[in-house]
């Protein structure tokens, strides 16, 4: 078995929490990454929903260890409150989850100046999830972080202290009346410590420690490698390494040992919040679309835009990442379409581009270029073989694939586990085995 990368191919919301659910049976641990409760990772059991944030899917097969890997951050109560529904649903979290004690924290007060500077006069907001991600991660790289390791030590209210009279200071500054109660924040990180202090240690070492013994990991993705902090449309951006690169600085498993990487796309791309989003169709195909997929935020409930497959979008996150196969989710939402428009090319300034623009100019000016194929008006659901698909959802998935010269490993076409066809002979059958 081997230890396998499975990422966002687009801009997040693309299926990896149903696929990672279902590849985990054959892995010993699930490790997220990178992100924190920004992300919304919606999983169907039968009847059951289950939404995952901060906890790796894989919590959701018993036995199988759940790790929040260094390059995570983590809302505190966030994460107790995941736990407890978990709990509350039968599920034995406390005997799965690990989390790693280089971990950061998140505090009310990354919120307060998410929200400060979102709102801010004359800033084109970059329509964040507002947990606090961004300003956390700002501390982890300013160096003034806290960490788990910190959370559950005796230093803890040295270091909290000094990291609040920081904020303070601004706050005084910018003349800010917000930042809330800094005692009772303490007091309430303290007790949260008790209830994590069992879980921290060092993850990079179980993780190496599980390969050594011939186990195997399954690398967790959130968002998408369009959102990532370098390669995505800077700067309406996560702030987090979401592609491939990330798995090994947000799990401290070196790149030696990873044997696959697997991309997540939906059969057609939806984006929230702002940024350029060349192939976003706002005529009513695209409301359409929206109704279809069910497409609004798992985390937030914004409704999340529209649009059509992104060959160049795509083929760039195959070429950062490395991608051995792709999979493709979503594709009965394409069931009732008469055709199927298909970005190709980008167009900027008049002249076809190769390769992504860096600037956010540059990704605003795209103009698509489109190929249409037929739609094939059928039902999907419940068709277990790729053979048996219809003829023309076999086309356009060929079409992809020669297109994005990526394989198509598998199809998704429901929201559940078994809606989940694996192509015989593909890369990734062999990297599940
Ligand atoms: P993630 O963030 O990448 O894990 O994706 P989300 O959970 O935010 O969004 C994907 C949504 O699509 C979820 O509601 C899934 O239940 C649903 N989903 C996943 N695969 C399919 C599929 O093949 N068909 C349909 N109709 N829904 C799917
Ligand atoms: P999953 O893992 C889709 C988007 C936000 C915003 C930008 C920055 O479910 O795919 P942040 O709060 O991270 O600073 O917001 O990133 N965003 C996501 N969009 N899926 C996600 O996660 C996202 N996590 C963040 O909408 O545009
Ligand atoms: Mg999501």
């Amino acid at each position: 078995m081997s230890n396998l990368i499975v990422l966002g191919a687009q801009w997040g919301d693309e299926g990896k929490g149903k696929i990672v659910d279902l590849f985990s049976e054959k892995f010993d641990a699930v490790a997220r990454y990178q992100g924190g409760h920004n992300a919304g990772h919606t999983v169907f059991i039968g009847s059951r929903k289950f939404v995952l944030k901060l906890i790796p899917s894989g919590i959701l097969r018993p036995g199988v260890s759940a790790i929040i890997g260094n390059g995570v951050v983590v809302d505190p109560a966030a994460l107790l409150e995941e736990i407890h529904a978990l709990e509350a649903a039968g599920v034995d979290v406390r005997s799965q989850l690990k989390i790693s004690n280089r971990a950061h924290v998140i505090f009310p007060f990354h919120r307060t100046i998410e929200k400060i500077s979102e709102g801010r006069e004359n800033r084109i907001p970059i329509g964040t999830t507002s947990r606090g991600i961004g300003p956390c991660y700002e501390d982890k790289i300013a160096r003034r972080g806290i960490r788990i390791a910190d959370l559950v030590d005796n230093d803890f209210p040295k270091l909290y202290c000094a990291l609040a009279e920081d904020k303070q200071l601004i706050a005084n500054a910018f003349d800010i009346a917000e930042p809330g109660d800094f005692k009772e924040i303490l007091e309430q990180y303290q007790r949260f410590a008790e209830e994590i202090r069992p879980l921290a240690c060092d993850t990079a070492s179980l993780l190496n420690g599980m390969i050594r013994e011939g186990k195997s990991i399954l690398f967790e993705g959130a968002q998408g490698t369009m959102l990532d902090i370098d390669f995505g449309t800077y700067p309406f951006v996560t702030s987090s390494s979401a592609a491939a690169g990330g798995a090994c600085t947000g799990t401290g498993v070196p790149p030696t040992k990873i044997d696959g990487i697997v991309g997540v796309s939906k059969a057609y791309i939806t984006r929230v919040g702002a940024g350029a989003f060349p192939s976003e169709d706002t005529t009513e195909v695209g409301e359409k679309i929206r109704r279809a997929g069910n497409e609004f935020g798992s985390v937030t409930g914004r409704p999340r835009r529209c649009g059509w497959f992104d060959v160049p979008l795509l083929r760039y996150t195959a070429e950062v990442n490395g991608f051995d196969s792709l999979i493709i989710t979503k594709l009965d939402v394409l069931d009732e379409l008469e055709e199927i428009p298909v970005c190709v090319a980008y167009e900027v300034d008049g002249k076809v581009v190769t390769q992504m623009p860096a600037s956010a100019r540059r990704m605003e000016a795209i103009r698509p270029v489109y190929e249409r194929l037929p739609g094939w008006k059928t039902k999907t659901q419940g068709i277990a073989q790729i053979s048996k698909l219809p003829p023309a959802a076999q086309t356009y998935l060929k079409f992809l694939e020669e297109r994005t010269g990526v394989e198509i490993g598998s199809v998704s076409n429901g929201p559940e586990r078994n809606e989940t066809m694996i192509v015989p002979g593909s890369k990734l059958e062999k990297l599940l085995q």
